[in-house]
């Protein structure tokens, strides 16, 4: 993924993207190895794309940002020595990115208003799920999350469980909008410390909890197929309701004046349109990302290395 943006503001200039996703679903999942090959391969390729898309000539570049983690150690190398080469042979200044800042800061890509500080971002993605309190562009403070699996690690094995290929995430939202039965009782199922005064979450025993559901209802799962849509609804409110309750503790504790989601999670439909009714209702604004920003993309990167640049040596 390479992104290209307007010094004047976050304008997206170009982002373009190499999916996997064949093999991502072949696969059940990111084989390290597998995904560090296929970027090599394709890494060049999608550079050059992303410098023709944008219009921009060399010369009128001004500087090459690459994440540093966290991830995969081998995709990380790979785009890391690739942006070193380049950063050397175009002399441009080399701009370090955290990957789950620049989460946050796809809501700076907008041509309407920016988020306004302190805020409290909720990052959900495959491999995080954390409560930040961020009271300056730089100054950001862990406040909560979870002690096990991430939201969206709890829906891709969710999703494997009922079926669904990877990643689960999408698939679940879609089947949940899909729900047209009611849910027997007997499929209900927990919201895990929602109700501790904490701002910790859990979310491992959820999945073991719909892995059993769906073997106590084995039965009723086949006579009616279509109660999978339902259980993917429960289960994605589920996760919600707890991602939304942790995020309103943290606003009531912390007072800020926006709450900014942000990961890969930010995309699913339930999570978006709860949380903004329950924080709008406090007079907190909220920001969502763009869709097309929620999951991974270089114009996130982007945004990052000019709100907040750290300079490293080629
Ligand atoms: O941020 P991301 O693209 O990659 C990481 O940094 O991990 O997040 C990927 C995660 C996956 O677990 C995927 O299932 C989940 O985001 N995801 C969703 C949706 N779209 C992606 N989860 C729920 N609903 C969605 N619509
Ligand atoms: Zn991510």
């Amino acid at each position: 993924m390479e992104g290209i943006v307007n010094q004047t503001g976050i304008e997206i200039l170009s982002d373009i993207k190499a999916s996997s996703a064949d093999i991502l679903a072949k696969y059940g999942g990111i084989v390290p190895e597998v995904a560090a090959r296929e970027q090599v391969a394709s890494i060049i390729p999608v550079i050059e794309t992303a410098i023709k898309t944008s219009g921009l000539s060399l010369f009128e570049i001004d500087a090459v940002a690459v994440t540093e983690g966290p991830g995969l150690i081998g995709s990380l190398l790979i785009g890391v020595e690739t942006a070193k080469s380049l950063a050397l042979a175009w002399k441009k200044p080399l701009i370090k990115v955290n990957h789950m800042a620049a989460h946050v800061f796809a809501n700076w890509i907008t041509d309407m208003q920016v988020p306004e500080l302190p805020a409290v971002a909720l990052i959900v993605s495959g491999g995080h799920t954390d409560l930040i309190l961020i009271s300056s562009l730089d100054k950001w403070e862990w406040i909560g999350g979870t002690r096990d699996d991430a939201a969206g690690e709890a829906f891709d094995k969710a999703a494997r469980a009922m079926g669904f290929p990877y990643p689960g995430g999408p698939l679940i939202s879609k089947a949940a909008a899909e729900a047209e039965l009611d849910l027997p009782a007997t499929m209900k199922l927990p919201r895990p410390m929602i109700n501790e005064d904490s701002l910790e979450m859990s979310f491992s025993g959820l999945k073991t909890a719909l892995v059993q559901v769906m073997e106590i209802n084995k039965q009723k799962l086949i006579n009616q197929p279509k109660l999978v849509n339902s259980l993917a609804k429960e289960f994605n409110e589920a996760v919600s309701e707890v991602l939304i309750k942790k995020t309103l503790m943290a606003v009531e504790r912390y007072q800020p004046k926006s709450v900014l989601l942000a990961g890969g999670v930010a995309a699913n439909q339930i999570l978006r349109l709860n949380l903004e009714s329950e924080i709008k209702k406090r007079g907190v604004d909220i920001f969502v990302p763009n869709l097309k920003y929620c999951t991974d993309n270089a114009a996130m990167i982007a945004a990052c290395a000019i709100l907040r640049p750290v300079y490293i040596d080629p």
